[in-house]
Formats: structure tokens, sequence, C-alpha cells
């Protein structure tokens, strides 16, 4: 039985209150939502910081530890939205309950490993029930995957492309990101593992389709340095399954740094977390810098910003483009969070099912959302 447009689990996290937030203030008045969590008293907390307007929202208790109140909120939404991580720790038992209960699902993980891992276990149930599960759908890797798919749509179609993604960010991070980070570092094998059992599965697109690690160079005056996150996993589903992405596809993703001595500084330090990740004893006392639920306040989030910018080239043609907003990490990810879960609940969308990306289950009206809601998507001017 389908009550909610949307239900919102982890309500109670940083970013999940943030999300509770922003829907308290863009849900159309038509619009039906309910926040869901462990504990009844937080959820309340947040209910109440989102003013009088909110007081007979609904709370549903759900606990990733009980599948039938998992079972529960899955049954009852059009769209569930899931905050609660680290993914690979507490996300799969709500994604096997939208995928059997048919229900839409978007969520925030950065972690390739969880995602993997969810298309082996889960996309045949969609496909079969009709759920989209649209992972990556905070700051990994809304801005890459739709800044890839504005940027295609700047080019000819039907000729092999050759786009990178250069991210240049300024901001802090919360408990719970930290906690994801050292989840997902100590578990190098699996990730190596979930990778190969999906390649397994996955059916081979006609097109060629391909993000490949770049490496170390300059461009635009800056260093740009080979980033392994997420985001060229989400840009390559985009490529496999959006046709206008050509019959030759190839994506390389960098960080962008200013100085030589800044971008070794940032590998070493993600290096020396990586190594240091890999041995319990300090993995748990470096879990203990930062607590779950904390997170930078209202003024570091407001001076945090993000850039991406995108070099593309197909068929003689050029073409830079930038994706651009404030605090990637909580804010715009909330944003973004949110805009999608609005977008499967109350767009027309081409059909579609099983595990997707955000741009090949949303595109152009993710998109609009996206652009509406503050984030700046341009070409920016070449000089001939
Ligand atoms: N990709 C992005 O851009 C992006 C941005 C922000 C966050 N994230 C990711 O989002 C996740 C959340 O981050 P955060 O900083 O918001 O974390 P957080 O503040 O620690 O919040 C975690 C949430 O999970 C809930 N939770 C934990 N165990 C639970 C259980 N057994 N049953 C039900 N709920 C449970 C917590 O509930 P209680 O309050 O009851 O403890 C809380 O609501 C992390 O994985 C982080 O990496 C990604």
């Amino acid at each position: 039985m389908t009550g909610y447009d949307l239900v919102l689990f982890g309500a109670t996290g940083f970013t999940g209150a943030l999300t509770a937030e922003y829907l308290a203030r863009q849900l159309p008045a038509h619009g039906s939502w309910a926040l869901a969590g462990r504990d009844r008293a937080k959820l309340e907390a947040v209910r109440d910081r989102l003013g009088p307007a909110h007081s007979a929202l609904p709370l549903l208790h759900a606990d990733v530890t009980d599948a039938a109140s998992l079972r529960e909120i899955a049954t009852s939404a059009k769209v569930v939205i899931n905050a609660v991580g680290p993914y690979l720790t507490y996300g799969e038992p709500l994604v096997a309950a939208c995928a059997e209960a048919g229900t839409d699902y978007v969520d925030l993980t950065g972690e390739p490993e969880f995602f993997d891992r969810m298309y082996v276990r889960h996309h045949e149930t969609a496909r079969r029930t009709g759920a989209r599960l649209v992972h990556a759908c905070g700051f990994d890797s809304i801005p890459h995957d739709l800044g890839v798919f504005y940027t295609v749509k700047q080019l000819p179609e039907g000729v092999p492309l050759r786009i990178s993604g250069q991210v240049r960010v300024s901001a802090t991070v919360s408990g719970g990101t930290f906690a994801t980070a050292l989840t997902s570092f100590s578990r190098l094998v699996p990730l190596v593992r979930a990778a190969r059992d999906r390649a397994r599965l996955e059916p081979r697109s006609e097109r060629k389709v391909r993000a490949e690690l770049g490496v170390p160079h300059r461009d635009a005056g800056r260093w740009q340095m080979p980033l392994l996150t997420i985001d060229p996993q989400i840009v390559a589903l985009s490529g496999r399954l959006i046709d206008c992405y050509g019959p030759d596809f190839r994506y390389r993703h960098y960080a962008s740094f200013e100085t030589l001595p800044s971008a070794i500084g940032a590998a070493a330090g993600v290096g020396a977390l990586a190594v240091l990740a890999q041995l319990p004893p300090l993995r748990k006392a470096l879990s203990g810098l930062r607590k779950p639920g904390d997170g930078p306040d209202e003024d570091r989030r407001a001076q945090s910003w993000f850039k991406v910018r995108f070099v593309g080239e197909g068929g003689g043609k050029r073409v830079v483009t930038e994706v651009a907003g404030g605090d990637p990490g909580y804010d715009e990810a909330a944003k973004m969070l949110a805009e999608s879960a609005l977008c499967l609940a109350f767009d027309d969308l081409a059909p579609a099912a099983g595990q997707l990306s955000p741009a090949a289950a949303m595109g152009d009206a993710l998109l609009a959302r996206l652009v509406d809601a503050g984030l700046m998507f341009r070409v920016v001017p070449q000089a001939r």
C-alpha cells in the first residue's frame, strides 16, 4: 500500500536532517511525506526544527536490523530516500526491500563496492518489479554525472566522445563521511571482487564505453591528478545506458590543484589514511576523530564551494563546461538528494527500472530542477 510520495530514512543524521529541512521548504503542497528512523525522540527533535507547519508530519519507526520495519517503509512510499551510512555497513537491507516492493530508491553513497554489490544482488529483482534504484545522488556523483550529461549535449551526436572532469573543492567532512571513507579504505580486496562480479553479470554495451584512469598533467594552468572515486563508475553507467553518449565514449576524472606541492600533499594524505585504515586498531583510533552526527557548522558550510570543469571533444568540436555550487558535502548534497527524490516522485520520466545512474533515470528533468535550485551549469566561452 503506497501512502506517501516520499519517506526519508535516517532523518536524524547530519545530512538526513539537512535533507528534511530542504524537503520541508520544497515539497509541493499536494505532496505527502514522512520521516523515518530508529529513535523516536531524535525524530521528534528534527520535526520540531521544521516548524509548526510540519507538526503533524508522520514519524515512522525503522531500523536497519529489523527487516519488517524496512519492508513497511518500502511499501508505504513511492520513493524512499536513504540517508543512513556507511552504506556498506547499513545500506543493503533497504535496497533489498525497495527492489522487492517495486519502490524507487535514492541514496548518498560514494562507495564503489556497495554500488557494484547492489547491482549484483538487486538489479534483476528491481527490473522485474519496476523499482528504480538510483545510488550516488549527492556530491558523489550528481555534479559529475549530470555535468557529463550536459557536456555530451553540447557535442555532435553519433561520433566518438572524450570527456574529462576536473574537480575543485573547498569543504570539511562530517563524522558519517569520515566513517564511510575509513570503511571503504579497509576493504580493498572486496572492492576488487565486487567489481569483477559485476563485470561478469553486466551485459556488454554494443557501444564502447570506458572510464579510464588518466595520468597527472597540467591543464588550464593547474595540476590535474587522477581521482579514484565512484564518479567515473556512475558516468560509465550513464554512458552504457544513454545512447547519445555515442559509439565510443571515454571519461577521465581528475582532482585539480593550483600547485604541485598541494597535489602531492593531498595524494599523500589520502594514501596515508588508506594505509592506516588497513590495521583495525589504528582504524578504530582514527574513527574516534569524528563522531557520528557531527558535521561542519552553518558558517563553515557557507564558506564551502565546489567547481567541476569538463573538457569535451568529439566530431571536430571542443567544448569546456562548468558545474558549480556551494557546500558540496552537505547543503548541496542534501539539495541534490532531495531534488532527485522529488524528480522520481513527481516528474514525467522515460520508463526504466533496475540500477540506474542519476542521468539515465532522470536526465533533463533533474538537470532543470538542479538549475532551478541554484546549481550552475554553463558552457565556458573559449578564446579563439
Ligand atoms: N556523497 C555525498 O555527497 C555525501 C554527502 C553527505 C553524506 N554522505 C554519506 O551519507 C551517509 C550519512 O552521513 P552523515 O554525515 O549524515 O551521517 P550521520 O550523521 O552519522 O548519520 C547517520 C544516520 O544513520 C542512522 N543509523 C545508524 N544506524 C542505524 C540503524 N541501525 N537503523 C536506522 N538508522 C541508523 C543514524 O540514526 P541515529 O541518529 O539514530 O543514530 C543517523 O540518522 C554517510 O555514508 C556519508 O558518507 C554522502
